[in-house]
């Protein structure tokens, strides 16, 4: 019998962990779908996505609250009572305001600063496949995808190496405050790590407006916003937050889910092998299938209407990024892999209008260096028997692999 959208609960572990049938479903009979008992409008079509996105004056950013998640419990309560405020910057505010904040990140971020950073890049990919290669395996995510974006950003942050295993366990804590279903204890922890990066960057952020370095961080404290002011401390912890989380966890769940997929489809890898030159194209078409942004959430401002469907004001409108991506209407065969495919940067893993992401012009660096490599050093790249169960992180916001477990050969360079 053919399925009908409310076959499916969102919040279902099982449908977040395979959801591209219920968004199929979506986009032929629901596209502006209320999840059921919710006050949550899902729009799952390219078109919609996008006019949703840049009409910012009905779909708000303001959505802090949803961040927070629901109120935390007493004991988490009194932990973040120790920490500061969280301010609105950036990821959580409109026009004109958003601006601000936008300006001085796109100044920090140029494309010159990233395009120097591809030499550098290209030394820390080779840094981590040294130390499995020789071993013949390694567990992809932990050992590769992972440290690859934490490196780049805390490097250019300005935070100390030894300090990256605690800016891994701090944007992983704000990743699960984000995707709304930790359980009690993990709450309490998430709160003691999101607290204990507070201090650490309002230390950090102190030192660089005292003794500036040519790192982002001392760039962000130092450059006057609006009326000739700095950001102040809440401010600061707020952007260099949104830098940690949404750099990390998606351009790791790229590099993971994009390797997968490569090795499930022999051909598209023999294709990059052949042509290393479509190594770009690919990454776009993986980019597109994963989508690790998997959705993000906007306010609805007032009474209004998306394909003569009523969203009433103060509704939260879910824009679903990973579903956009796999419309029908702009890709053919959208849930095939297909590395040559023509218009595969037309994907939306980004965002759309004015919270289009600012590091997509680094996470994309990352993924072409990391592939190009991978590709040069390792061969026979196949999945270890018996170890995965290639399982996603529970997460409504954020999608990706929790683990893949490879084996390959090295490639004999001397050979060559
Ligand atoms: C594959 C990697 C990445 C993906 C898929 C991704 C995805 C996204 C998406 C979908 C948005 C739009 C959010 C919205 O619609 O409200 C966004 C915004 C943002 N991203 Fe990324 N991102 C990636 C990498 C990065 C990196 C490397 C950084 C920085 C180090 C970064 C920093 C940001 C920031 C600060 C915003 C908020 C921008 C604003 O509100 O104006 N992202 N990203």
């Amino acid at each position: 019998m053919k399925k009908s959208a409310d076959d499916f609960d969102f919040f279902d572990p099982e449908v977040i962990e395979s959801p591209h049938e219920f968004y199929q479903v979506l986009r032929q009979q629901a596209p502006v779908y209320q999840l059921p008992g919710t006050n949550i409008f899902m729009l799952s079509r390219y078109e919609d996505v996008r006019r949703a996105a840049k009409d910012t004056a009905t779909f708000s950013n303001d959505f802090m609250h949803v961040l927070k998640g629901p109120d935390p419990s007493p004991e988490a309560a009194e932990i973040y009572a120790s920490g500061y405020e969280p301010v609105d910057t950036l990821l959580t505010m409109d026009p004109p305001r958003h601006k601000v904040y936008r300006s001085l990140i796109n100044k920090v971020f140029s494309a010159k600063r990233v395009e120097k950073m591809r030499p550098y890049m290209e030394q820390i990919v080779d840094e981590l496949i040294d130390a499995f290669i020789d071993r013949g395996e390694c567990e992809f995510v932990h050992d590769f995808a992972t440290p690859l974006p934490v490196y780049v950003i805390a490097d250019q942050l300005g935070v100390p190496r030894e300090d990256l295993r605690r800016i891994k366990a701090w944007s992983d804590a704000f990743a699960s405050r984000l995707g709304g279903m930790a359980s009690a204890v993990e709450e309490v922890e998430n709160a003691r790590l999101i607290v204990e990066y507070q201090h650490y960057m309002a230390k950090v952020v102190e030192d660089r407006r005292a003794n500036p370095r040519d790192d982002m961080i001392s760039d962000l404290v130092n450059i006057e916003i609006e009326d000739g002011r700095k950001m102040n401390m809440q401010e600061a912890i707020s952007m260099i937050e949104q830098l940690l989380v949404a750099g990390n966890e998606t351009t790791t769940s790229a590099l993971s889910g994009g390797l997968l997929s490569l090795i499930q489809l022999s051909d598209q890898m023999h294709t990059l092998r052949d042509d290393p030159a479509m190594i770009d194209n690919a990454v776009e078409e993986i980019l597109r299938l994963e989508s690790p942004s998997a959705g993000l959430w906007r306010v609805v401002t007032r009474d209004t209407q998306i394909n003569g469907i009523s969203i009433p004001k103060d509704s939260l409108l879910m824009l679903r990024y990973a579903s956009a991506n796999r419309d029908e209407r702009v890709f053919d065969d959208p849930e095939q892999m297909d590395v040559c495919r023509k218009n595969a940067d037309d994907h939306i893993a980004f965002g759309y209008g004015t919270h289009f992401c600012p590091g997509a012009f680094l996470g994309r660096k990352e993924m072409q260096v990391a592939y190009t490599k991978l590709l040069q050093r390792l061969t026979n790249i196949r999945l270890a028997e018996g170890k995965n169960d290639l399982t996603h992180w529970p997460n409504v916001v954020l999608r990706g692999l929790k683990e893949l477990h490879i084996t390959f050969d090295p490639v004999d360079v001397t050979a060559a």
